[in-house]
């Protein structure tokens, strides 16, 4: 479309990330502060807003498109995967989903629509755990915990939180990418190609998997409950993590492979899980508040509609099938399709 595409993060998160973008031909513009420094890229929005009218800003935090792209598109590839593991007795007991932009959340609209039963689990930082408790600060998880409630994020059909100690996270990515934590996986019989995949989970990858835990335990699950989850990166993000790590802590050994397997992956317990109540759902949607009609101007009126119109939330999410006939449209329109 001959347009220049901008992105705008905290200035702290990955080097890979800031590389990435490049390669991919964004312009970077890198905000003070670390992953949950969110108010400070708003802050920079209005900026921009106010003095470039010629720019269009796409707010995954609160663009209906987010979550309508994980409802229409990641749910049904995540129920395909459920219906090729599932024993013949097998139910999908949850979904959990770590919360950044709670776009990815989203997927859980649709899955709980097939499965009335599951529970849908957001998953947050311990050291930021603005769901748990209205909580606040920095942390290691990179993609979530952004110190408000997203406008996208349907509170009132979210089942469970968790929050997640970034250590735990950092210990366990060591673990799943450091040779001697391999070595030491598959000592232990762990299957050596599962062990060779663990690299595709990022450090929210690993975060989805200890609040997995949290959630099984505190719902006794057995081997029949199936809990879906995904990594929405990798590891190729976070190399330079590793090296910090190996600066700051030393050479990752067996010994210390076998401390975090058993403290930070068997030893995950069920604190820091709260399930929700109706009205500490309605406390998150009143969260709100304060981001996005105090500081971002939205509509009051809209914000007491997310939470009280029950058709609203499937309207938004069900609407990807008139996006693609606009898209249709407008490749028609332009006849680029068409020349290539
Ligand atoms: C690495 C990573 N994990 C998790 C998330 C959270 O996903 P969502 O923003 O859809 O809630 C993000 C979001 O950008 C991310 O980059």
């Amino acid at each position: 479309m001959g347009v220049t595409a901008v992105a705008i993060l905290p200035e702290e998160m990955s080097k890979e990330r800031f590389t990435w973008l490049k390669e991919i031909g964004a312009e970077v513009i890198a905000t003070p502060g670390c992953e949950s420094n969110v108010k400070e890229i708003y802050d920079k929005c209005w900026d921009i807003r106010r003095n470039r009218p010629d720019c269009v800003i796409f707010n995954q935090f609160d663009e209906f498109g987010n979550p309508c792209w994980h409802y229409n598109v990641t749910a049904p590839a995540l129920e395909e995967v459920f219906l090729s593991v599932k024993s013949p007795k097998g139910q999908l007991a949850a979904y959990v989903s770590a919360t950044g932009s709670a776009g990815t959340i989203g997927a859980g609209d649709y899955l709980k629509k097939q499965f009335p039963h599951m529970k849908i689990v957001a998953s947050e930082a311990l050291q930021c755990p603005t769901l748990l408790n209205n909580g606040f600060g920095g942390h290691r998880i990179e993609g979530i915990g952004d110190k408000h409630v997203p406008w996208v994020h349907n509170a009132r059909n979210t089942d469970v939180v968790t929050a997640i100690d970034d250590e735990d996270c950092m210990r366990i990515f060591r673990l799943f990418n450091e040779t001697e934590g391999k070595k030491y996986l598959k000592s232990c019989g762990i299957d050596a190609e599962l062990v060779e995949q663990l690299g595709l989970l990022g450090i929210s990858g690993v975060a989805n998997i200890l609040s997995a835990i949290k959630t099984a335990k505190y719902y006794e699950m057995t081997g029949e409950d199936v809990i879906l989850s995904l990594a929405t990166d990798s590891a190729e993000m976070y190399g330079s993590r590793l090296d910090e790590l190996n600066a700051e802590k030393g050479v990752y050994t067996s010994l210390q492979a076998a401390k975090d397997m058993e403290k930070c992956l068997f030893g995950q317990s069920t604190d820091h899980l709260k399930e929700l109540s109706y009205y500490d759902r309605k406390a998150i949607h009143n969260l709100k508040y304060f981001t996005w009609i105090e500081q971002q101007e939205k509509d009051l009126d809209d914000l007491n509609q997310l939470w009280n119109d029950r058709g609203v939330w499937a309207e938004q999410l069900q609407q990807a099938t008139r996006w693609d006939e606009m898209i249709n449209e407008f490749n028609e329109e332009t006849g680029v399709l068409k020349s290539m």
